[in-house]
């Protein structure tokens, strides 16, 4: 049984943690926060994730996993220790490392044997080396220590699925023996490892995010292109997704991405270019574009509701930023229920884990019971988030409930035909709707 100490008991933290205590390790987390630390001595979890509360549970029972405030309880005989605290984005969107900083002095003022220092919170290129230098500087005598930058690809809603059945493990560190110590430990999952530098590490991380958020703008372009064009994005990525080299995954256009990971990432990555001398195109263009895609919720509503939504009641299904998770940092959804409350609209709200959190974000929501509870006497419904509870909804039931038969579906989670049928205004996105324009050869252009 192998030590090992989680600074961080965040979202990764958290996962982290609690995995590596299933695969037969003893961890202890540490976090600043008493108030969190209670919970989870109570049993209970700061966030919501399928299974996590079950695992932590057990791990628990089985005296694999504990909690506390205090470094060195959680460094004592530990012979690994993960960094997992947040790293905003600061106000040009560069990462703000303040937390990271904080953990790196205290681990160097409390450690009292040789250590290594795990870094898995999403770090700008150079910030493993920094970390370093902290720990040496801070360190009341020298004791031995190696660095090892291992980023976490989790995502949330499937955080323990991924941690458990990763596609890949990247470990970079200066020590090589080091980073095969910690390969040791991921030795169960069954992955390939890659070894490599720090900087290379830290780059995997930030390119691997900036590439996936640059596919879903890539889609969401070409959405508003096939809408005016009369095609259907849906069926242009299923085309485009048996061709090997580009793969069926996240092709899926929609109101853009959010979370507390793609926005930020991209931004830092973007920032540090920037600040390099260089000029980020693609980034940038990745970030406007998903700018606008939320932008265009807000405008088919107003368009199908006459040009003004000014008095009228729009009901939302959805405020988490994507499906099984009450996460609402950087939600599209949430950006739309803004801007509909600015232009003076009623909005009625209906997500089935995230309304806490939503409300405490943007108040003044009308928070519903359920999806026809939300959409009762409604001008227009918009669907924003793609939970599973949504895609069999009664479709008839609700039409006959509103007060207009308007639906805005931003997931393209129902046939536009067979909603139309039943008496709809639909509009989905990237699915030409009717008054698309009509490009032919002739000279009509
Ligand atoms: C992401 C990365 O996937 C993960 O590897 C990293 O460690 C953290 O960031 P997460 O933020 O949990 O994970 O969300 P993800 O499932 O990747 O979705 C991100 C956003 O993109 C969501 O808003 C989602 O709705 C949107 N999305 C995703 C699309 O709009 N279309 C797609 O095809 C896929």
């Amino acid at each position: 049984m192998r030590k090992l100490c989680v600074i961080g008991s965040g979202y990764v933290g958290l996962v982290t943690g609690t995995c590596f205590a299933d695969l037969g390790n003893s961890v202890t987390l540490v976090d600043i926060d008493t108030s969190k630390i209670d919970m989870l001595r109570r049993g209970q979890m700061p966030i919501y994730e399928p299974g996590l509360a079950e695992m932590a549970q057990r791990n628990t029972d089985a005296g694999r996993m504990r909690f506390t405030t205090c470094y060195a309880e959680g460094l004592d005989q530990a012979e690994f220790v993960f960094i997992c605290v947040g790293t905003p984005s600061g106000v040009d969107g560069e990462a703000d490392l303040q937390y990271v900083r904080a953990a790196a002095e205290t681990i160097a003022e409390t450690m009292t044997h040789p250590l290594v220092i795990i870094n898995k919170s999403t770090v700008p290129v150079g910030t493993g080396d920094w970390t370093a230098e902290i720990v040496q500087r801070k360190q009341p005598q020298p004791i031995d220590f190696a660095v090892v930058s291992c980023p976490e690809f989790l995502r949330e809603g499937s955080a323990l699925a991924d941690f458990i059945n990763p596609d890949r493990t990247v470990l970079g560190s200066t020590s090589v023996d080091a980073a095969e110590r910690v390969a040791e430990l991921y030795a169960p999952l069954d992955a390939p490892i890659v070894i490599t530098d720090i900087r290379t590490a830290e780059m995997i991380k930030y390119a691997s995010n900036a590439f996936l958020a640059t596919r879903i703008s890539f889609i969401n372009e070409i959405s508003i292109i096939c809408e005016r064009l009369g095609a259907d994005v849906t069926e242009v990525a299923r085309g485009m997704g048996y061709d090997k080299r580009i793969g069926p995954h996240f092709l899926q256009a929609g109101i853009g991405f959010g979370g507390s990971c793609f926005p930020k990432d991209v931004k830092a990555l973007a920032n540090m270019a920037q600040t390099h001398g260089m000029h980020p195109q693609l980034l940038n263009a990745v970030m406007e574009i998903n700018a606008f895609q939320r932008r265009q919720i807000t405008s088919k509503a107003r368009e199908l509701l006459g040009g003004n939504v000014n008095g009228k009641t729009v009901a939302v299904l959805g405020l988490a930023f994507k499906q099984n998770t009450d996460d609402t940092r950087e939600s599209p959804s949430l950006t739309v229920v803004r801007s509909l409350l600015n232009q003076g609209a009623l909005v009625k709200a209906y997500d089935p884990v995230a309304m806490d959190n939503a409300s405490r974000d943007v108040p003044g929501m009308t928070l519903c019971r359920d999806s026809y509870d939300a959409a009762r006497d409604a001008d227009a419904l918009l669907i924003l988030t793609p939970w599973n509870e949504f895609t069999h909804l009664d479709m008839a039931r609700i039409l006959n409930s509103m007060k207009q038969p308007i639906l805005v579906d931003g997931r393209n989670m129902y046939d536009p035909d067979e909603l139309r049928a039943l008496g709809f205004a639909y509009r989905g996105v990237g699915r030409g709707f009717e008054g698309a324009g009509i490009i032919a050869n002739g000279d009509d252009q």
